[in-house]
């Protein structure tokens, strides 16, 4: 990938975040996400707060933490896995990670 392309994702994602931001609360327990997450408290997966903590100095987490979502995993905050989310378009992915990441 070129520097130019990521510097543009990356302007875009800020452009989209921004007017997004108020709807992603909405997605994400419509995704079921906040049966395992909390923004602020640890459930069954890590508070969003400690995940934005987490990768504050990694300019690439929007797009790792969107794929995370989609695929699920495990390995990143202990030994309990996500599961995969496969009701969770690439788009919404995105638009997840991106608030995530704006939890702080
Ligand atoms: C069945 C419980 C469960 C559901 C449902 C769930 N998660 Fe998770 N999530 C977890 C667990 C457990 C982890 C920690 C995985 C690890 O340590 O790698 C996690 C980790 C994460 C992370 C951090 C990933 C990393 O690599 O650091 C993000 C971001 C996240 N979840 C977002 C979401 C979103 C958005 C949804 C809804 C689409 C969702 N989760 C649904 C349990 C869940």
């Amino acid at each position: 990938m070129n520097k130019t392309f990521v510097i543009a994702l990356f302007t875009l994602a800020g452009l989209l975040s921004a007017p997004l931001a108020s709807a992603s609360p909405e997605l994400a327990r419509s995704k079921n996400c906040m049966a395992c997450h909390a923004v602020d408290k640890k459930l069954v997966g890590p508070s969003y707060k400690d995940v934005a903590a987490k990768y504050a100095n990694d300019k690439d987490a929007v797009a790792k933490l969107a794929k995370k979502i989609r695929e699920g995993g495990v390995g990143s905050f202990g030994q309990i896995p996500m599961p995969a989310n496969p009701q969770v378009s690439e788009a919404e992915a995105r638009t997840l990670a991106a608030w995530v990441m704006a939890q702080k």
